[in-house]
């Protein structure tokens, strides 16, 4: 029962805060209305949330977060704002007893993430990482492959993610205050998709540079995967960037075959299959296809969580959100500190 009175199956999201991917990710909840229902938006800006809604139709605008977490037609909130306010803003919709769906980084640090995930655990709430590459189907449909056993052992992982950043030095990708930089915002693909293959390394060995404004900007890794009992050794390397146009690729080699993936992340439609030894095998093409911006099947997963009474999604569970968050932490101590810009004498 609603507000208004209405009885609705359809599940409620309310979207915390405006800006670029709160917008990508309402156009497309929009594309689900058998399923999902935009029932309001937080903003710092009661100009900022008014504007929103009225772009996507929705009903209810709030001039803060807390407000919006006190909504009670609102069953999970999706947490859109920058990367330094999502521990915050999860702990307090998980306190006001909302599901929670938190994007990438889940929060800057091992100890905020494991926080929250006990948090969620605690309260018996939904929490999941937007890691939406993780429930695209074709990357499902790697991952099942190479735990199949069909490509032999997975004994190396690359994957990239990278771009040319042209725009101003206050945006929050270069503040370090908004916890900007290239590992947290786009590194993290790249190590979940490793993960989602080889699960959390033993050891990082990086390096990386910073732009002028301090935070990192260009950084490379390799990551240890020790043979343990079951599984044979393997490697991964990872890189990210702000600086360069990197192809976003995803390569994954066994010692029986080998999987081609190009625009891991930016929807991936075409993944190649190579099986068996010679480099001269003809690839198996498969293809997927979805509406909008790629962003439908991570809001399914997270109804159908919400809707089986689930706490956590098996595609992005909290032990990868965690395992990711260590890597990164390593991958930025490796990278270092910037170095102090020098004096002009
Ligand atoms: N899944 C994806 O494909 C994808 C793509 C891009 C970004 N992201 C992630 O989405 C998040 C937001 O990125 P974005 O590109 O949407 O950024 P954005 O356009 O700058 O929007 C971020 C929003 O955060 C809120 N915010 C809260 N505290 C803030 C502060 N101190 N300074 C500035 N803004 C603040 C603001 O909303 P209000 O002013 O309304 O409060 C702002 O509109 C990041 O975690 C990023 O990593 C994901």
């Amino acid at each position: 029962m609603l507000l208004d009175g209405t009885v609705t199956d359809l599940t409620g999201w309310g979207i915390l805060a405006s800006g670029h991917i709160a917008s990508v990710f309402a156009r497309d909840l929009a594309l689900l209305p058998n399923e999902a229902r935009l029932v309001a938006v937080g903003s710092r800006s009661l100009e900022r949330a008014m504007a929103f809604a009225a772009d996507h139709g929705i009903p209810r605008a709030y001039d803060s977060y807390s407000e919006l977490a006190g909504d009670p037609d609102v069953d999970v909130v999706y947490v859109a704002s920058t990367h330094h306010d999502h521990f915050a803003s999860a702990r307090l919709c998980l306190d006001a007893g909302k599901s929670v769906l938190v994007e990438k980084p889940m929060t800057t640090s091992p100890g905020d993430t494991e926080e929250l995930i006990n948090l969620a655990r605690d309260r018996g709430l939904f929490l999941m990482e937007a890691l939406w590459t993780r429930t695209n189907p074709l990357l499902r449909k790697a991952a099942a492959l190479a735990a199949s056993g069909d490509l032999g052992n997975i004994r190396h992982v690359s994957a990239n993610f990278g771009f040319a950043f042209q725009g101003s030095p206050t945006h929050r990708l270069l503040d370090p205050a908004l916890a900007g930089g290239a590992i947290l915002d786009a590194g993290v693909y790249p190590i979940h998709a490793v993960n989602l293959f080889l699960g959390e390394p033993a050891e990082v060995l990086a390096f990386g540079s910073h732009a002028s404004t301090g935070v990192d900007s260009h950084a490379a890794a390799v990551l240890n995967y020790p043979a343990t009992e079951g599984r044979t050794a393997a490697t991964a390397t990872v890189i990210c960037s702000l600086e360069a146009d990197l192809p976003t690729s995803l390569e994954v080699y066994g010692s029986f075959g080998r999987i081609m993936i190009n625009d891991f992340f930016i929807l991936p439609k075409e993944m190649l299959v190579y099986r068996g030894h010679h480099r001269d095998v003809a690839p198996e093409v498969m293809v997927t296809q979805w509406p909008g911006g790629g962003y439908t099947f991570q809001a399914q997963e997270v109804m159908r969580c919400l809707r089986a009474g689930e706490v956590e999604s098996p595609m992005v569970p909290w032990r990868a959100s965690l395992a990711v968050a260590r890597t990164l932490a390593l991958w930025q101590v490796a990278v270092g500190e910037a170095m102090p810009q020098q004096e002009e004498s």
